[in-house]
């Protein structure tokens, strides 16, 4: 039998939701804008997948600063996003994307279900690999309460009605902001989402109390980072629990131990987001420790790490 060694590397590759990736690990929505300023710090093309900046039908300046402050291991953002809108993108930012070999999530958000169906329909003649439905952004303010993540029937009418209109693989962004995430990805498989990704960003906000002012212009953002890693984990858990579609699991991976986590709660693949704005490398570090980690441990494939806690027997 073939050792696992540097010479016979381990199987890092995985496919999710009918996308093919060289290994599990993407760089998240936001933190990695669309892919142009990252390329000459990272060879994009040993990423797993790159999901772009959020986009939106119009161009969106975002909120005014300050929005974003740093917070005990974390960052607290409400940024707004801030994008250059669909025509733009379609014309100027994804002919670079599509140079590279490098899988390519485009991530879409609308203030209406309407805006993410014409989203969804307009982007089905541009070949991307996959689209991911960002119904958690804490910081647009949709002309209501709640965030669409928040609500399992806003979230019933964006998927089903996204659905009918796309044959790409469709995956569903989660907000953490909600009693029970697992319930909400339950509707999005029901309704034919191809996967699920968790978490997007926590309510926080900060305070400076020099002057009793909040330190956002916003007032609250969205908190990411090593600061939300634990409670990411034990959401990706349970929605690993409730349903069969894959998860992709984020919330403060700094390192390859981190993703391990992840993997091993059940996540198929993972997503840095905050990680890459403290070390644009973290990514491809993190590719390397999972190697490294798998040669060590005699781990030929990386699908038999995915979901294989090993619980204590009588516990949940
Ligand atoms: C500055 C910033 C901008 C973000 N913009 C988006 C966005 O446009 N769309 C989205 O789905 N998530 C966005 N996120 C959320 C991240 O993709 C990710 O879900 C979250 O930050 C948790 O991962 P992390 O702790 O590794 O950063 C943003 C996060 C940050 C910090």
């Amino acid at each position: 039998m073939m050792r696992t060694t540097k010479e016979n590397p381990p199987n890092l590759a995985i496919e999710f939701a009918g996308i093919s990736l060289k290994n599990p690990v993407m760089v998240a929505s936001g933190t990695f804008g669309y892919g142009e300023e990252y390329a000459e710090l990272v060879d994009l093309n040993s990423l797993g997948a790159i999901v772009a900046k959020t986009i939106t039908l119009k161009p969106r300046l975002g909120n005014e600063p300050p929005r974003i402050v740093e917070t005990a291991s974390g960052i607290i953002n409400s940024i707004g996003l801030q994008n250059v809108g669909i025509e733009a993108f379609i014309g100027e930012k994804l002919p670079f994307l599509k140079k590279y070999e490098v899988p390519l999530i485009v991530s879409i958000a609308g203030e209406t279900t309407d805006e993410y169906v014409q989203l969804a329909k307009t982007l089905r003649e541009e070949k991307i690999p996959g689209l991911e439905l960002n119904l958690s952004c804490p910081n647009i303010r949709y002309g209501r309460k709640l965030m669409f993540a928040q609500d399992a029937k806003a979230t019933h009418q964006v998927v089903s009605k996204v659905r009918k209109v796309t044959d790409l693989p469709l995956i569903v962004k989660l907000s953490p902001n909600v009693t029970d995430i697992a319930s909400i990805a339950r509707v999005c498989e029901d309704d034919g989402a191809d996967g699920v990704s968790l978490i997007n960003t926590f309510t926080g906000m900060a305070i400076d109390v020099e002057n009793r002012k909040p330190l956002l212009r916003q007032i609250t953002g969205g908190l990411s980072g090593p600061a939300i890693k634990p409670i990411a984990l034990a959401m990706v858990y349970e929605v690993r629990k409730a349903v069969k579609i894959p998860i992709i699991g984020m919330g403060g991976i700094m390192t390859a131990d981190d993703a391990l986590e992840f993997i091993i709660a059940g996540a198929k693949a993972v997503a840095i987001g905050t990680g890459n704005f403290v070390d644009p490398l973290t990514p491809i570090k993190v590719i390397d420790g999972i190697r490294d980690y798998m040669i060590k441990n005699k781990i030929k494939d990386i699908k038999s790490l995915v979901g294989s806690l090993q619980c204590p027997k009588g516990s949940s």
